[in-house]
């Protein structure tokens, strides 16, 4: 199954819901981003909503965004014993949402989405939203020319990721399981 529109993504997400968030993952990125509750978030392609939902578990304020409306409308309707997300139609591609003002962001995340959008146009747009100290948080798969691995979603290359830090003053990258796990802050710096 490809995975390139919003129609590929809504059937892939009517058919893959129930996505968890494993307690390494959460440990992991809880050391490298400790955010106090009350941050402002921003998960864009949060697809059904898992992420997202662990954010507002922890406290934090947080929106999450995907272009594919029925996968938006199901993560409104999970049912939460925690501080409901909010959650919004939006292309990566499009310009940002008007109601989100320069440095108001404290994080940006992309679980499994970054590598299916034109991240080289939209980091640099994305990043004069942080405040002093924000950062934006990446989870992703990786792929390894020669190595034909069968990998449900897009992935980045090694190349890709060394090539994201520019423009960042601070970049920290570290396996997680098959995936990668990257941190960026200092926007312009
Ligand atoms: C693999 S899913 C990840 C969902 C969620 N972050 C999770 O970890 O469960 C990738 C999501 O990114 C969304 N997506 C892909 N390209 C996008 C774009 N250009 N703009 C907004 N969302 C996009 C897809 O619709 C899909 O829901």
């Amino acid at each position: 199954m490809s995975l390139t529109t919003v129609a590929d993504w809504e059937r892939w997400n009517e058919r893959v819901t129930g996505r968890c968030v494993g307690e390494t993952e959460m440990a992991e990125f809880r050391r490298r981003v400790p955010l106090a509750p009350g941050a402002r978030v921003l998960d864009i392609g949060c697809g059904n909503g898992s992420w997202t939902h662990e954010l507002a578990r922890l406290g934090m304020k947080v929106t999450g965004y995907d272009w594919a409306p029925r996968t938006i409308d199901r993560a409104k309707a999970t049912p939460t014993l925690y501080e409901r997300p909010a959650f919004a139609v939006w292309s990566s591609g499009h310009d940002v949402p008007a109601d989100i003002t320069p440095r108001s962001v404290d994080l940006i995340t992309f679980r499994d989405s970054l590598a299916s959008m034109d991240w080289r146009d939209l980091l640099p747009r994305l990043g004069p939203l942080l405040t002093p100290g924000g950062q934006v948080y990446v989870l992703t798969e990786v792929s390894v020319p020669g190595v034909n691995v069968h990998r449900p979603f897009p992935a980045l290359s090694n190349d890709e990721l060394f090539e994201m830090r520019r423009g960042w003053g601070h970049a920290e990258t570290w396996p997680a399981g098959v995936r990668t796990g990257i941190v960026l802050s200092g926007y312009g710096m």
